[in-house]
């Protein structure tokens, strides 16, 4: 295709909004402001050791965040350039992100809008310092009605609301090309940013998922701590031809969900961060509210699924915003067979099952 005929984010977010003539053009504005903040983004990431942008924010307990987890520098820079493009526009009633212990009312010398914006500033901050792929994830929800007909400041309870409630989801990958990929609830766009112009171009059409893969991604080295399900999906994967599902698979793991969610959407796969037993006082390692949810969205706008293994990821209702969650996402077939190894009553089938007994290679 042309240069020319490649729509830009504006021109596509504008043809978007005209199936809907109701629209107030609020939403489309909200979206350039995060495709803004991603752009700054991206710009600090590629500076690297260049721009002193590598290593950890601080030495001591100010650089721990409310995850227990040391920020490095650019997950804070990211999340101010997130703040600061998005807390002016009139668009948003509050903000919620990894980096921040609480929710971010938008201060009163701006006009409150009627979205919540919820955000990874920087997904997979480990690769930050080995120039490794990564991302920044985002989810827009409405603010309830309670805040927008009192003007109050949003409280952490506003944002405690279903995936499936979520008006638009989307991500930035900063790899070899910077891309913004978005749904709106209308399938998924991906969008590549021309460093020429300086504008994200339609690259990817309605994204869809193989339903089957021959790839799954997985931190292997939790495997002592996993659920039963998991482990057996995994060893019938690693068993290849001459095992259950009778054929090879590859494996894959950079540690940047987000990395790994676009390589999905590319061309098919499955991603696993189960529920295990590593913390007892932690459901999962990933987050709710800003990495399954999103991700979730994308997953089944993209005729993929994702799931916390028991259940639909986007029908949990949260309890918390920084709340971790088992998450598992991708090719459909995939998705939902590990669900049913989860509903099947397991201990029992182990020793029946010689993969398990005799052969597995992930055995406590
Ligand atoms: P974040 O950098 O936002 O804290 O998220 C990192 C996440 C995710 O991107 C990745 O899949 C996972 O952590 C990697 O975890 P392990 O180091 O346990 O593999
Ligand atoms: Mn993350
Ligand atoms: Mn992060």
């Amino acid at each position: 295709m042309p240069l020319s005929k490649r729509p830009t984010l504006t021109q596509f977010l504008i043809e978007q909004r005209r199936r809907y003539p109701t629209a107030t053009g609020d939403f489309n504005a909200l979206i350039l402001d995060v495709a803004l903040a991603c752009k700054a983004i991206a710009r600090s990431v590629s500076h690297g050791a260049l721009g002193d942008m590598l290593g950890n924010h601080g030495d001591d307990q100010a650089s721990i965040n409310v995850q227990g987890e040391t920020q490095k520098k650019l997950d804070v820079i990211s999340n101010d350039i997130f703040i600061k493009s998005n807390e002016w526009g009139g668009h948003l009633a509050g903000m919620a992100s990894e980096e921040m212990d609480g929710p971010y009312p938008i201060p009163k010398n701006y006009p409150q809008g009627k979205y919540l914006l919820v955000f990874d500033p920087l997904d997979g901050s480990s690769n930050i310092d080995v120039n490794v792929s990564i991302g920044t994830i985002f989810s827009v929800l409405r603010a309830p009605q309670s805040v927008i007909d009192a003007g109050r400041e949003v409280v952490s309870e506003d944002f405690l609301q279903p995936g499936a409630q979520q008006v638009a989801a989307g991500y930035a990958l900063y790899g070899p090309t910077t891309m913004l990929v978005l749904t709106v609830g209308t399938g998924v766009y991906g969008f590549t940013l021309d460093p020429n112009l300086g504008e994200f171009k339609l690259t990817h059409e309605k994204i869809q998922i193989p339903a089957d893969t021959q790839e799954f991604a997985i931190n292997a080295s939790n495997s002592r701590f996993w659920e039963q399900p998991v482990k057996r999906y995994v060893d019938e994967c690693l068993a290849g031809k001459t095992g259950p599902r009778a054929k090879d698979f590859n494996m894959r793991w950079i540690a940047s969900m987000v990395a790994e969610a676009h390589r999905i959407l590319m061309r098919g796969g499955v991603f696993l961060y189960p529920r295990d037993t590593k913390d007892p006082s932690k459901a999962g390692r990933l987050r709710l509210l800003y990495e399954a949810n999103p991700i979730g969205m994308i997953m089944e706008q993209a005729g993929g699924r994702a799931s916390t293994g028991r259940e639909a990821m986007l029908t949990v209702q949260p309890t918390e915003l920084h709340q971790r969650i088992g998450l598992v996402f991708g090719s459909k077939n995939e998705v939902e067979r590990i669900e049913r190894y989860h509903a099947e009553p397991s201990p029992a089938q182990d020793d029946a099952n010689p993969l398990f007994s005799e052969r597995s290679l992930f055995r406590d």
